[in-house]
């Protein structure tokens, strides 16, 4: 009940056309008595671009007094000469990431009706395809640790150090344990090169396997990630929840949105659990530079953020409306076949549209 400060980024290229589609969905979805009150952030290519700034302290510390964030899409043309690659995504889209404590990066993955994957049938054998990947979002090789000596000479050495600590793989796992036990399958794998990155691998081994005597009610298996990648694709219905590193999840979740119907359809939230600070719902695209600005973008991935959003919120209901709205849309879209393209408002007014009912 009351108001909701919502803090909007919609951030670059295909972020400004499917943050209002979002936005127009969760107008209509919201609980009746329940207001988002929206404050919108101009944070991106083109604020870096006239200013230098990419999110400075005093904004960070406005978004931080909100109760959630809806994030577009980062990232400026590729191979700006003024746009150092990394600026906006470490400085931007990382920061929110560590600074709230964003660490679990949750990415639902479902074949929904009535959507093509590009696995076969023999592949899906008309099964479900329905897992979740839960990405740790705060260490790994993402924390900017290492450095770069000789730069440019023949004798160049370049690091980036993975970070594993035993906090915060604990408590991404134990979210991930948690999920699985209110799944019908109570199935979890940990993904991981254990074979090779050894130091890291036993820290996310050893504590998996202490947290799983805790939930002997949930069924743990181990893959490799290479393994992994042969799975997904040809026997995906496998998979129930996955919990893995950063960046192995990074790469597990664009194979996973490209199986399950594409990146336009990709939702995920970087959710801080214990609610110390809000949490960040954003598709899994990026701000795909080759289709900007034309409005064919799909705005379906940023709306299914805002279920994820509302689900957080403690919304279930308005979740579920969106989500039963996205999923008629989308077997419409099934019916009509490629023929009609529609515009990026167009695939959003047609969901609010069935939003409202
Ligand atoms: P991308 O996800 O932006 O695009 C990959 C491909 O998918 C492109 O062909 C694009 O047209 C297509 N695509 C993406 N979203 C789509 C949608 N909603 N509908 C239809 N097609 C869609 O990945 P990229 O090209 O590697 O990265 C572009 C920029 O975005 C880079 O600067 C990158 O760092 C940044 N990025 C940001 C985020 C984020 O903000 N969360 C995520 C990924 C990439
Ligand atoms: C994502 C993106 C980001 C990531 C980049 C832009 C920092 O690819 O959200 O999947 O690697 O996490
Ligand atoms: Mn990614």
């Amino acid at each position: 009940q009351g108001s909701v400060q919502l803090a909007v980024i919609p951030g670059d290229g295909i972020g400004q056309e499917v943050t209002p589609e979002a936005l127009k969905v969760l107008e209509v979805a919201a609980p009746s008595g329940v207001k988002f009150e929206q404050t919108r952030y101009d944070l991106g290519a083109e604020r870096y671009l006239a200013t230098g700034e990419v999110l400075p302290d005093s904004v960070l510390g406005e978004i931080r007094r909100h109760d959630a964030i809806l994030l577009g899409a980062v990232g400026g043309k590729p191979n700006d000469p003024n746009l150092p690659p990394g600026i906006l995504e470490r400085g931007l889209l990382l920061r929110l990431r560590f600074e709230l404590d964003h660490y679990v990066n949750l990415r639902p993955s479902r074949i929904f009706p009535g959507v093509t994957s590009p696995l076969s049938e023999a592949v899906l054998k008309g099964e479900e395809v329905d897992f979740v990947v839960v990405r740790e979002g705060t260490e790994g090789p993402y924390t900017g640790n290492g450095g770069a000596l000789r730069v440019g000479t023949p004798a160049e050495v370049a690091t980036e150090v993975s970070v594993n600590t035993a906090y915060g793989v604990e408590r991404v796992v134990r979210d991930a344990f948690a999920r699985a036990q209110k799944r019908p399958r109570k199935k979890l794998t940990l993904v991981h090169k254990t074979n090779v990155l050894v130091h890291a691998g036993s820290v996310w081994w050893r504590l998996t396997q202490q947290v799983a005597a805790e939930h002997p009610d949930v069924t743990v298996d181990y893959m490799h990630i290479d393994a992994a990648m042969i799975h997904m694709t040809t026997n995906p219905q496998r998979f129930d929840v996955i919990v893995t590193d950063n960046l192995f999840g990074d790469i597990i979740t664009d194979l996973a949105a490209a199986i399950t119907g594409g990146i336009g359809l990709a939702a995920s939230g970087n959710v801080n659990p214990d609610r110390t600070a809000p949490s960040m719902f954003e598709p899994v695209h990026g701000s795909a530079p080759d289709i900007a600005g034309q409005q064919k973008a799909d705005p379906t991935a940023a709306i299914l953020s805002t279920a994820l959003l509302l689900d957080h919120l403690g919304h279930p209901e308005a979740a579920a409306t969106v989500e039963r709205a996205v999923l008629a849309d989308l077997s419409e879209r099934a019916e009509a076949g490629d023929t009609a393209p529609r515009r990026t408002s167009e695939v959003g007014d047609a969901i609010a549209a069935r939003v409202a009912g």
